[in-house]
């Protein structure tokens, strides 16, 4: 167990993020214990003047009840909205921060051990633009100064830049104030449940690893769908489209772990270093193996231009090339404003060599990971129907979690993920080198979508996207086996 006073510091804190997803994870964590009151103070910082509680105002509306702890709700909120302080000033002027610190050292005073061990997590909820002038006021005026033991840790969120170039100059410009050890690139997928069991699934199960291979496996699918479009957030999604904002982050991490060799251990560095590889090992994307779209109204929105080419859908085949993957297709493929919302893994295998009961590939197993919603594992089967007739139908091995856990509230990922920040624990956060390989791969695509080069192609809200996606993915081997 780590000593010493915690502050935790969410700038950016009258934003969305922090209002949305930042706060409501710290009230859970506090809710639950993770973080307790005697020892953990956290502070507010923006731009907008306002009091203490005028910010606690703000957010009492985002802390809701989870399932199961409706009756002490408004105890827990009462608990926890004190703990918070605001500090208003400029992102890249030294009064600011100035002040913060003072607030955060005489909050480290008041405690028993005055001058001990400090903690203190700075979560940026902010713009990529202004990370460069707030770690420097970061690393100028707030850092931890207790003299033995502490330490000062930044969260940082996506987009890390726009493409290689300007993800790489990013890095190098914090790179140069905080260690690589300081810096939590938060990808909120990788704090969701079945992501994170993909790693036992995969290393823990004897049953799949014979099988986890282009011998057997025919394609593999990850797929993001939103039921809705950009809502009110054209201004920063125009600017950087689906591939920048699902693809090269959430995605890419989920195919990492899908595809990855086993780790050393569970060490942080052994875990990343092995998805590091994996992305290095990708191919460059083809021209015919991209489509990408654009929702039919998208350019009503106020806030886009009428000529935007900014994909809101993109489907693309990566491929692997190394001695497990070779020749088997990794399709990518997400979109806002599609039928319904998801995110799943399916996991394709080949067809039974020497098929004696006429399935074609009608008949493949599919081992499908569901994200979300309802999170599920399950695996498609050939079964012979139940009835007198040898005759064949499509069956699941199902786990649900709602039916197997039915107890269990799985946590969200962002409180998974400040937790590990608080404990120090980067597995589940990017690293510099596997940011720099991500942007490798997205890249010359992204600069011909910009260019106009490759062109969105227009599909009605609601549906299943441009229908050419589907025929790509039919085209690399996906065989479409609902119904059987
Ligand atoms: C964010 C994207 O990273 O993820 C959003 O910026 C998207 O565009 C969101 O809606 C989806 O997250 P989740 O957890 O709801 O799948």
């Amino acid at each position: 167990p780590e000593i010493g006073c915690l502050s935790i510091i969410v700038l950016g804190a009258s934003g969305d993020l922090a209002k949305k997803k930042t706060f409501p994870a710290l009230f859970h964590l506090h809710r639950q214990g993770f973080i307790e009151s005697h020892d953990v103070h956290i502070f507010g910082y923006a731009r907008s003047k306002m009091s203490d509680d005028d910010l606690r105002d703000r957010l009492r509306g985002y802390l809701t009840p989870c399932k199961g702890c409706k009756e002490t709700h408004e105890e827990d909120v009462s608990k926890f909205l004190p703990l918070i302080k605001y500090v208003s000033g400029p992102y890249d002027a030294d009064e600011g921060f100035l002040s913060l610190d003072e607030e955060i050292s005489a909050y480290e005073m008041s405690k028993d051990d005055k001058g001990g061990p400090s903690r203190r997590l700075f979560y940026l909820a902010l713009p990529p633009s202004v990370y460069p002038p707030v770690c420097k006021m970061i690393k100028r005026f707030c850092m931890n100064k207790s003299a033995e033991g502490g330490w000062t840790r930044v969260v940082v969120e996506k987009p890390f830049g726009k493409d290689l170039n300007s993800s790489e100059a990013l890095s190098t410009q914090i790179g140069e104030l905080f260690d690589e050890s300081q810096i939590y690139r938060i990808d909120h997928y990788l704090g969701k449940e079945l992501v994170q069991n993909l790693l036992v699934l995969r290393f823990a199960n004897r049953l799949f690893m014979p099988l986890w291979n282009h011998d057997n496996i025919s394609n593999v699918q990850i797929v993001f769908k939103e039921d809705f479009g950009i809502e009110g957030r054209g201004g920063y999604f125009n600017e950087y489209g689906i591939i920048r904002d699902i693809l090269q982050n959430h995605l890419l991490q989920v195919l990492c772990l899908v595809a990855m060799e086993k780790p050393v251990s569970l060490k942080p560095e052994h875990i990343r270093d092995e998805k590091v590889k994996v992305l290095q090992s990708v191919l460059p994307i083809k021209d015919d193996e991209v489509v990408v779209g654009q929702y039919e109204g998208y350019t009503d929105d106020p806030t886009v231009p009428k000529d935007s080419n900014t994909p809101t859908f993109a489907t693309m085949v990566l491929r692997i090339h190394n001695e497990r993957w070779e020749g088997v297709p990794f399709i990518l493929k997400a979109g806002k404003s599609m039928k319904s919302r998801k995110a799943e893994i399916r996991v394709q295998f080949k067809d039974v060599p020497g098929d004696i009961f006429n399935l074609k590939s009608k008949g493949r197993n599919e081992f499908v990971i569901r994200l979300q919603p309802s999170e599920a594992i399950y695996m498609k089967l050939i079964v012979k129907e139940p009835r007198l007739e040898m005759k064949t139908a499509q069956s699941e091995l199902d786990l649900s979690y709602r039916q197997r856990y039915q107890e269990v509230i799985i946590p969200e990922a962002y409180e998974r993920l400040i937790l590990d920040t608080i404990r120090g624990d980067q597995q589940h956060f990017v690293r510099r080198d596997e940011l720099k390989a991500a942007w490798e791969i997205f890249t010359p695509l992204l600069h011909k979508i910009d260019s106009n080069e490759v062109q969105s192609l227009p599909y009605k809200p609601g549906s299943r996207g441009p229908e050419q996606a589907d025929k790509l993915a039919e085209k690399v081997g996906y065989v479409q086996t609902h119904g059987y």
